[in-house]
């Protein structure tokens, strides 16, 4: 079997690095890697070409690359976004907006439907209240799409560009011979967390956040209220979801956007597991409202049965096999190796 060409575009972010080296170790694929930060020392040696800059600048360079599949993960998160709205929708919605443009264009030029899988969010809801978001708790894809934030209001409009450059490209598809559209499948995930990187920059970094300090034994203090809900998952499970949907027979797919849940729980009991495992973990909660209200916006949880339908999405991960099997061995050696770095 030939080698596909990748392109992965914010790949020394959480999910790049974690996906770069998961294709890699897969092997069959001549990996491209893109963002406005060098390359991450974890990629050395797996990417066989790095371009780094503003998307937005770049994207006529890719217009060369024979692309087989794309992976637009660069993003301004939600936290940020809502302190540079323009610099957000930028990087958010003209970054994507290019991209796919260079992506439609090969597709139709060569005949051949580039693939090009989107990370939206489940930011891309919005509930008008606490009350609300509890009442209504578990959401499907096409409820309550009314985001708070800019990079929600982003990420939805992307999911929106990429079906249009997928199916109704300058209205092509009504001509009599259409011509090869490009294949657009997103995931709305919810909060990531992993063992070996800490997110920056998004709301639901206080999970992440919360655990790494509790493992290396600093205090921190929580900035949303104890009763706060959404749903995490554990970064292996995110990239397992974002390679299936790469493998998914078009045939199959009766969809373009899939919500994908694992578990779902409350900032206080985030603590409390946090407890269990470091149990002089000091874990406090000084909400700020700013977040406070993101948070409230997004759903508890969310309904994934069209992507277990379409794509037999199912996660290795709930709550307990994330600590006990994942999370804590792994950070476990990440801040012993760290803490006798420190004593040499
Ligand atoms: N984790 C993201 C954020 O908090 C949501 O997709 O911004």
């Amino acid at each position: 079997m030939s080698e596909k060409t990748v392109l992965i575009t914010g790949a020394c972010g959480e999910i790049g690095q974690a996906l770069v080296q998961n294709l890699a170790a897969r092997g069959g694929y001549r990996i491209v890697t893109a963002d406005l930060a060098p390359l991450a020392e974890s990629l050395r040696g797996l990417s066989a070409e790095h371009i780094q800059g503003d998307l937005v600048n770049k994207v006529k360079i890719f217009y060369d690359y024979d692309f087989d599949v794309i992976f637009h993960l660069a993003a301004s998160l939600s936290s940020k976004a809502e302190v540079a709205t323009e610099e957000a929708h930028r990087i958010n919605v003209e970054g994507t907006m290019q991209l796919l443009m260079m992506a439609a264009y090969r597709s139709e030029k060569y005949h051949k439907r580039v693939k090009f899988l989107f990370p939206s969010s489940i930011a891309a809801y919005g509930l008008p209240s606490a009350e609300a978001k509890h009442a209504a708790g578990t959401v499907a894809e096409d409820q309550w799409n009314h985001p708070h934030t800019m990079y929600g209001a982003n990420k939805l409009y992307c999911e929106k560009l990429g079906e249009y450059y997928s199916c109704y490209n300058g209205q092509r598809h009504l001509d009599p011979n259409p011509p090869t559209m490009l294949d657009f499948r997103a995931i709305r995930f919810p909060g990531l967390i992993s063992a070996f990187t800490v997110p920056s920059g998004g709301t639901s970094d206080y999970g992440p956040e919360m655990l790494h300090a509790a493992a290396q034994g600093k205090p921190y203090a929580c900035f949303v209220r104890e009763e706060t809900k959404i749903s995490f998952m554990a970064m292996p499970d995110a990239i397992k979801a974002l390679l299936m949907l790469m493998d998914a027979p078009r045939e199959s797919l009766k969809h373009m956007v899939f919500n994908i849940a694992a578990f779902s729980l409350t900032a206080g009991e985030f603590r409390e597991w946090a407890l269990r495992a470091f149990p002089s973990a000091q874990i406090t909660f000084e909400p700020s409202a700013r977040r406070q209200g993101i948070v409230d916006s997004w759903p508890e949880d969310v309904d994934d049965h069209l992507a277990r339908a379409e794509w037999n999405w199912k996660p290795d991960y709930d709550v307990q096999r994330f600590f006990d099997e994942y999370f804590l061995p792994e950070i476990r050696k990440r801040y012993q190796r760290v803490s006798l770095r420190s004593m040499e």
